[in-house]
């Protein structure tokens, strides 16, 4: 059964993500979203909030689950069976970072584990390549429109005014 991972912050989740997930869906048996609990980092949303909204934004994708990861992405990959990760790639910008992200990944499950894990860049459609979890906080501090940007406006507003 092919699987793969598709890590992030996911802060909150938008539908530039939501697109990267469904075309995975396709294209693996089975996908798990992986929420990234980082200590060191300060997200608007914390780790449960941010898995509930992907949780309530993939409900229909019958091959998608989604969990939360704090340390290596390769350690959860190997103990996890999984050695593929989707990246979503709106830009060059993108592209350099995700790719030395990818390099240090494939490099490190290798030396720990001896097996290199692979990532998978999908480009995003043009209409989702502005849309970022970023400018989605940046409106929510604005009161601005996060309708177009977002699967599930009012889910997160729900979470953004018990702040
Ligand atoms: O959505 P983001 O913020 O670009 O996601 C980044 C994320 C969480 C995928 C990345 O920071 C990550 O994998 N963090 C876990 C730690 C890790 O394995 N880092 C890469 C090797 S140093």
């Amino acid at each position: 059964m092919s699987k793969a991972l598709i890590p992030g912050s996911f802060d909150p989740f938008t539908k530039g993500h939501l697109e990267i997930v469904k075309k995975a869906s396709v294209l693996f048996d089975e996908i798990v979203v992986l929420v990234a609990k980082n200590s060191s980092k300060n997200y608007l949303f914390d780790t449960s909030t941010r898995a509930l909204l992907i949780k309530d934004a993939v409900k229909d994708l019958h091959n998608v689950t989604v969990d939360c990861f704090d340390g290596l992405l390769v350690n959860y990959a190997n103990k996890n069976n999984c050695d593929v990760t989707v990246k979503g790639i709106r830009n060059f910008t993108d592209y350099e970072y995700e790719n030395s992200m990818a390099l240090t990944n494939n490099k490190l499950s290798k030396s720990i584990y001896g097996s290199g894990i692979t990532t998978l860049f999908i480009p995003c459609s043009p209409e989702y390549s502005d849309v970022s979890s970023s400018l989605v906080r940046l409106l929510l501090f604005q009161n601005g429109d996060i309708s177009s940007l977002v699967p599930n406006e009012s889910l997160i507003l729900e979470y953004f005014n018990k702040k």
